[in-house]
């Protein structure tokens, strides 16, 4: 890893496998790190692809998405090109990952029990580097995860992450500022949410649900940071390799996170509402709540 400054952002879990048990003092100080807004990195933890699922590990599997993603829910998979057997194989591949990642969440966060809730999978076989995009959608920028569609009403966004790249080569991310800083400097800028504009994203389904002011404010948050090549430049950061084989995971709406470059990564994704934390007072959620003075997930 390389680091710059003496903060590190990481808090490395030497576990030797997706079942591996894990001791209670383990936990509790994972737990602690999670929330605190580290990302915890498992630097023994490669996902094993059958020689056959290699086929999979191409850009050409892709539909015009950035991704390949799985429902676990409806077991649907989509932003493929693969059909038939392809597509069925793919499939099993991917629910291997999010049923290994599910295990080893709950085996490693007990404390939030069947409130963490499974999400979608994803396989990103794409190169990060060299990607146009527009700045909004650029993920190279750093950024705190919040999404257009999706409104979570300050639910929480835990996502686990696995290079799965067969040549060895690392995914390198940078990591910045805590959000308590990024939100203080970014408030006075963010523009109030209007109540009808929301309502009628909802009724036009532009969103899957209504917007919440949380919602509002965390896609505000994310623009900012992106829109901002001042920011994106002088903010306080580390660059983390990881390498092909390890693992990591973060709550992505609290760490400000960049993918600059590598290929190949398995991710699952959870959602656990802040009443399941162990201390909610980290949760952007009530440091947002602090700032606005009223509540904001309604
Ligand atoms: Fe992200």
């Amino acid at each position: 890893m390389k680091e710059e400054g003496a903060m590190t952002r990481t808090y490395a879990i030497p576990v030797a496998g997706w079942d591996s048990p894990f001791c209670p003092e383990t936990r509790q100080v994972a737990l602690q790190a999670l929330e605190q807004g580290q990302v915890l990195y498992f630097p023994s933890l490669a996902f094993p692809l059958a020689q056959v699922e290699r086929r999979f590990l191409s850009p050409a599997i892709l539909g015009r998405a950035k991704n390949v993603s799985y429902n676990p829910a409806t077991k649907a998979v989509a932003g493929t090109v693969c059909q038939g057997q392809d597509a069925e194989e793919l499939k099993g591949l991917l629910g291997r990952y999010a049923d290994a990642a599910d295990r080893l969440c709950r085996r490693l966060f007990p404390f939030y029990g069947s409130a963490l809730e499974r999400e979608r999978t994803s396989l990103r076989p794409a190169v990060i580097e060299g990607r146009r995009t527009s700045w909004r959608k650029d993920d190279t920028r750093l950024h705190v995860d919040s999404f257009p569609s999706q409104p979570v009403r300050g639910r929480r966004i835990l996502r686990l992450f696995c290079n799965v790249n067969p040549q060895g080569r690392a995914r390198t991310w940078r990591v910045g500022e805590p959000f308590s800083e990024m939100a203080k400097r970014f408030w006075p800028r963010l523009t109030p949410s209007r109540w009808l504009r929301r309502k009628l994203l909802c009724w036009l389904r532009v969103t899957h649900g209504l917007r919440s002011e949380y919602d509002h404010y965390m896609l505000q948050l994310h623009d900012a940071m992106k829109k901002s090549a001042y920011y994106q430049r002088s903010v306080s950061q580390q660059t983390i390799d990881f390498p092909a084989g390890t693992a990591w995971a973060c709550f992505t709406d609290q760490v400000s996170h960049a993918a600059l470059a590598g290929q190949h990564q398995l991710e699952q994704t959870f959602t656990l509402p802040v009443e399941a934390m162990q201390d909610r007072s980290t949760a952007p959620l009530a440091f947002l709540e602090k700032l606005a003075g009223r509540p904001l997930a309604a």
